[in-house]
């Protein structure tokens, strides 16, 4: 695998579920397959979990890791083409790319929407420049539409918990203050689509989303009719997608919470989300420390889901 940006990118889904699972049981079986090979994380934006699985995936594989905060200690850099480069901008990304290219083997980069133009997020503008100008395999670690080594532990996570082949997996919006990405949702949707489980999506009316991601998923504005009988239920909040409302929010609606009244409604489901999470606003105290909850688990299997792609990546160098 050169590159790492969607599920599609994994080729065969089970054969890379057979692979994690087997990183799974011995962490430091390919401990040699990095070895003298550096890895470079980029990030233009925060993070807790993928900083630090990517890098502890990274080092089960026997690689050197350096991470470069853009926003913390680098020049700013201007990302835009043709702009006079008179103000606070020192550095330009075309630049420093290749640069960035010359000190290491893989690149992970961290670029979110911006929501300044719908345009530049979904055609993922940051994140191609990097497969473009860098010369070297990049992996997203959350780019503008998509977060799939999020979904890849996501997916790992429901096969281990699941009880039945063909769970009903429920993907829920719930309210947020502020407006964020639709990467996470996305790449779920998208995931949940290569498997053959029943997947529905819930939101409000005005939070459509892409109609790519979305496939051949349930949408249900409903979301306690959506929640009956769900295996798991996974819970996140996105800004509105459609126009004229792109990456805005138009609704806090605190009743789409999920708390233990919508969780019975289940097929006693076990909940899910990517975290961090805003208690009380997305799922409340009471459901998120329930023993149904497996939002620990699902955080550490991004150390499997990292550590299984930069596997793949290695192996094509
Ligand atoms: N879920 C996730 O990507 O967490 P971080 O933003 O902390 O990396």
């Amino acid at each position: 695998m050169r590159n790492f940006t969607c599920v599609h990118d994994l080729g065969d889904l089970n054969n890379a579920l057979a692979q994690a699972f087997e990183i799974k049981k011995d962490r430091f079986r390919f401990s040699e397959l990095g070895k003298n090979k550096t890895l470079l994380m980029v990030f233009f934006n925060s993070s807790l979990r993928t900083r630090l699985s990517t890098q502890k995936a990274a080092m089960n594989l026997g690689m050197n890791t350096i991470v470069l905060d853009v926003n913390q200690g680098a020049w700013k850099l201007e990302t835009e083409r043709g702009v006079i480069m008179d103000g606070d901008k020192s550095e330009h990304l075309l630049e420093a790319i290749p640069v960035m290219g010359c000190y290491c083997d893989v690149i992970g980069v961290r670029s979110f929407a911006r929501f300044e133009s719908k345009e530049d997020d979904y055609t993922e503008k940051i994140l191609n420049q990097f497969i473009q100008y860098s010369g070297r395999p990049v992996f997203s670690m959350e780019a503008a539409t998509r977060h799939p080594l999020q979904s890849f532990a996501d997916l790992i996570t429901i096969e281990e918990y699941k009880q039945k082949e063909r769970p009903k997996v429920v993907m829920t919006w719930a309210p947020h203050p502020r407006a964020l990405p639709q990467a996470v949702p996305n790449s779920f949707a998208e995931w949940m689509n290569a498997t053959d489980y029943e997947f529905v999506i819930t939101h409000p009316e005005g939070y459509e989303l892409d109609p790519q991601f979305v496939g051949n998923a349930r949408v249900e504005y409903d979301q306690r009719k959506a929640l009956e009988g769900a295996d798991f239920v996974y819970a996140k909040n996105w800004a509105a997608y459609r126009d004229p409302n792109y990456g805005k929010v138009i609704n806090t609606d605190r009743s789409w919470t999920v708390d233990t009244e919508k969780m019975a409604l289940t097929n006693n489901a076990y909940f899910m989300h990517c975290l961090p999470v805003r208690r009380n606003m997305i799922v409340t105290d009471d459901v998120i420390e329930s023993p149904r909850s497996i939002v620990i688990p699902e955080a550490a299997n991004r150390e499997i889901s990292a550590q299984t792609v930069l596997k793949m990546i290695l192996e094509g160098l």
